[in-house]
């Protein structure tokens, strides 16, 4: 067995965790919407068309904002398509997914889903084919009391008090040659000012998140970042990062290597944000919003043949991908590598929440079971509340192609805003068990209350809808606190939630 240590302390405060760190994103893609979260005529829908079944899973998790209604659908979105009269709503082809959008959900609809699932919404703006102008009007639509054209239209259609969203994305990768309405750096700098601009003036209350670079990878990384920051610097609030990975070569110890990449592209990004600020000698800091996460690469070879045969399906099963125990490790670790850097990253999406690259799986007209990555997204969420403490943590560490040697435990611990402290971590070795000793002589008074574990033997266990439960927690020997020291195993390739709390 292999030995790590680490220190929880109050002296390694990273910052407050926001809540919206534990978001999603539902984009009309696929079937995220479409027999994802509406689907009337299922057996459980409720009177607006959406599963009753697929709502308690998502307040199982505990989303508090989701991102919606992309995405690269939203480089096309007329937003007005998707109000008044249902029956009267435009079919329309969807370049970014080769798909047909009947527009039967739109704005009053995912409004009223997400009140439903105890979530509020970070909306998206089209700033590929459209502008200013609906930039501003779909904020006043949403946003503004009454007594104006498109606040009165938002009425007359049902919704008497404003949507009020607070937090808008001005576009989506828009540095990405994919997307309808691409963009240089300099042609998206202008325009995001420039609707954000609007956008504040209607509603000076709401917060606006600028396109960062589609991923680390991006050949125009760094100076689109800085481009779009030294023109909209003090309109926006965040700056966006996505980044998603795969494991096509079936290498795990790389594979699982991939939250120290995350972690480097973190600090690129800070860096860059707090030059621009040092450049503008402004008070001001621009946070992160790292708006798309996950593992992607399952379904790649499916998607593409249907790309290829341009059929323009209603709702087609895109991006299904089915995940893996691994993929649940790697996911564990990206939400422990961005609870580390909790001070700067504000918003953080786990992309997408219904069956596409989703913890949530549903059958048209059939069950919904949660896929291995649901695990450590829920626990997270549910046990991550509270102030990030950096751990300060010595473990053996493995050799990698691309980024040198990195540590097989990946940990984070969190103050509870109840006074407990709970401590997730990932040990990233193939064979071999870890005995963590948790240095905890700074909360005194502290017993073990539960430690929940995820691991199976097989690194490609799946849940499908026949076996639900292949992978999912178990209870962990947890341990016993003894002069302010705890030491807890970690079983060989494991996700681990250890939850102390204060004794009686
Ligand atoms: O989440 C799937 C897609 O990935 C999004 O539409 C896009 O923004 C990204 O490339």
């Amino acid at each position: 067995m292999k030995n790590a240590r680490m220190i929880v302390d109050r002296d390694f405060r990273v910052g407050q965790i926001d809540k919206r760190i534990y978001g999603s994103f539902l984009e009309h893609l696929g079937r995220a919407i479409y027999t994802g979260i509406y689907e009337p005529g299922h057996p459980l829908a409720d009177e607006q068309g959406f599963r009753t079944d697929v709502l308690d899973l998502v307040r199982e998790i505990g989303v508090p904002i989701v991102r919606w209604p992309g995405g690269n659908f939203v480089s096309g979105y007329n937003w007005q398509d998707g109000i008044g009269p249902k029956e009267s709503r435009p079919r329309r082809l969807d370049m970014a997914w080769f798909s047909t959008e009947t527009n039967e959900v739109g704005i009053h609809e995912f409004c009223d889903w997400a009140k439903k699932a105890n979530s509020s919404v970070m909306m998206a703006i089209n700033l590929g084919t459209r502008g200013v102008d609906e930039a501003r009007n779909v904020v006043e639509y949403c946003n503004h009391k009454g007594g104006s054209y498109w606040s009165d239209l938002r009425r007359k259609n049902g919704a008497e008090h404003p949507f009020d969203v607070k937090l808008w994305c001005l576009g989506n990768e828009m540095d990405g040659p994919w997307q309808i309405g691409h963009k240089t750096a300099q042609e998206y700098a202008r325009v995001a000012h420039e609707a954000g601009k609007v956008m504040k003036w209607i509603d000076p209350t709401i917060e606006l998140v600028a396109c960062g670079s589609s991923n680390l990878n991006m050949p125009t990384f760094g100076d689109w970042e800085r481009t779009v920051l030294e023109e909209a610097y003090d309109t926006v609030d965040y700056l966006s990062l996505h980044q998603y990975y795969g494991n096509p070569d079936d290498d795990t110890p790389h594979f699982l290597a991939r939250s120290a990449h995350m972690d480097d592209f973190i600090r690129t990004v800070i860096s860059i944000c707090d030059a621009v600020q040092g450049k503008k000698h402004s008070k001001k800091k621009i946070n992160l919003s790292f708006d798309e996460w996950n593992v992607w690469f399952h379904s790649n070879g499916h998607d593409q043949k249907y790309y290829d045969s341009r059929v323009w399906h209603e709702a087609p099963p895109l991006l299904e991908d089915d995940y893996t125990f691994e993929d649940a490790l790697l996911v564990g670790s990206m939400l422990i590598t961005m609870l580390r850097h909790a001070d700067r990253v504000k918003v953080a999406c786990m992309a997408q929440l219904v069956n596409v690259i989703a913890p949530i799986m549903t059958k048209a007209g059939g069950g919904a079971w949660r896929q291995t990555i649901f695990y450590p997204y829920m626990h997270a969420s549910r046990y991550g509340r509270g102030t990030a403490l950096l751990p300060v943590l010595d473990a053996p560490t493995y050799e990698t192609k691309d980024l040198g040697a990195v540590p097989c435990v990946d940990a984070i611990a969190v103050e509870n805003e109840d006074g407990g402290v709970t401590v997730f971590a990932v040990n990233k070795d193939l064979t071999e068990d870890v005995c963590l000793t948790m240095d905890l002589r700074a909360f005194p008074g502290l017993r073990v209350a539960e430690h929940i574990q995820l691991h199976h033997d097989d690194v490609k266990a799946r849940n499908t809808l026949e076996h639900p439960n292949e992978v999912a927690p178990t209870a962990g020997p947890g341990g016993k606190i003894e002069d302010g020291r705890l030491q807890v195993r970690l079983g060989n390739l494991s996700w681990n939630v250890i939850r102390l709390e204060k004794a009686e």
